[in-house]
């Protein structure tokens, strides 16, 4: 069981404070939701619950409920994939918030982060976003994330088949970007 991480995060417009803790069945409904959410629907391909029930249980699969708030109350979800990997390379499968703007989605990738390198020994963290997705894209970059490179028109969208950015973080990267202070620390 991975043990709750807690990031106070200070952004130009509010703190923020996130605790990821894992995903229970329980919580299964509310993250349905919010995948199926028609504001969250251009940026995300939503799965079946029994691929959530399978996230929850596999080994490789790191399923968490976002808390922020005051009272630490459910902001959103987040999947880390690649956790056994032998390449060391993990992946940030999903984010989702639920109230966009508050300064959540920086602090829950800060942890993701934190937990990537320094508890699952990850090598390389990567993800892909899609092209029109401006609020994650900038997220992720001013997170440090690396721009690698396109997948054309790889997944189907509303207008179409959108393209994938493909960004990844290196553990020396984060660990440069730890000595400035930009990273939660060990
Ligand atoms: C993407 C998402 C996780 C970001 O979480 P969030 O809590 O809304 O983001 P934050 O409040 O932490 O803000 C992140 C940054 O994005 C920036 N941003 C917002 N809109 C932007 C835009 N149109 N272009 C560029 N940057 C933008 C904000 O300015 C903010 O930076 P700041 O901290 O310097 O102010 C969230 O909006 C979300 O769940 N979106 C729908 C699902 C999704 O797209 N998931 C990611 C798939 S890869």
């Amino acid at each position: 069981m991975t043990t709750a991480h807690v990031a106070p995060v200070r952004t130009e417009r509010a703190p923020a404070r996130v605790r990821l803790r894992p995903t229970m069945s329980s919580d299964l409904e509310y993250v349905l939701s919010l995948e199926r959410d028609p504001v969250n629907l251009p940026f995300i391909t939503p799965w079946e619950r029994t691929q959530h029930e399978a996230a929850i249980r596999f080994p490789d699969f790191r399923h968490f409920i976002v808390e922020g708030g005051e009272a630490l109350e459910a902001v959103g979800f987040l999947i880390l994939i690649g956790c056994r990997s032998p390449h060391q390379s993990l992946e940030l499968k999903r984010l989702v918030v639920q109230d966009k703007g508050q300064g959540y989605g920086r602090a829950a990738v800060r942890v993701a982060k934190k937990i990537a390198f320094d508890d699952l020994g990850a090598h390389r963290f990567w993800l892909d976003v899609r092209t029109h997705n401006a609020r994650a894209r900038g997220l992720y970059e001013t997170e440090g994330f690396v721009h690698e490179g396109l997948l054309r028109e790889c997944v189907r969208g509303a207008g179409g088949f959108d393209s994938l950015v493909v960004m990844s973080q290196l553990r020396s990267e984060f660990a440069d970007r730890r000595a400035l202070g930009l990273e939660l620390r060990a």
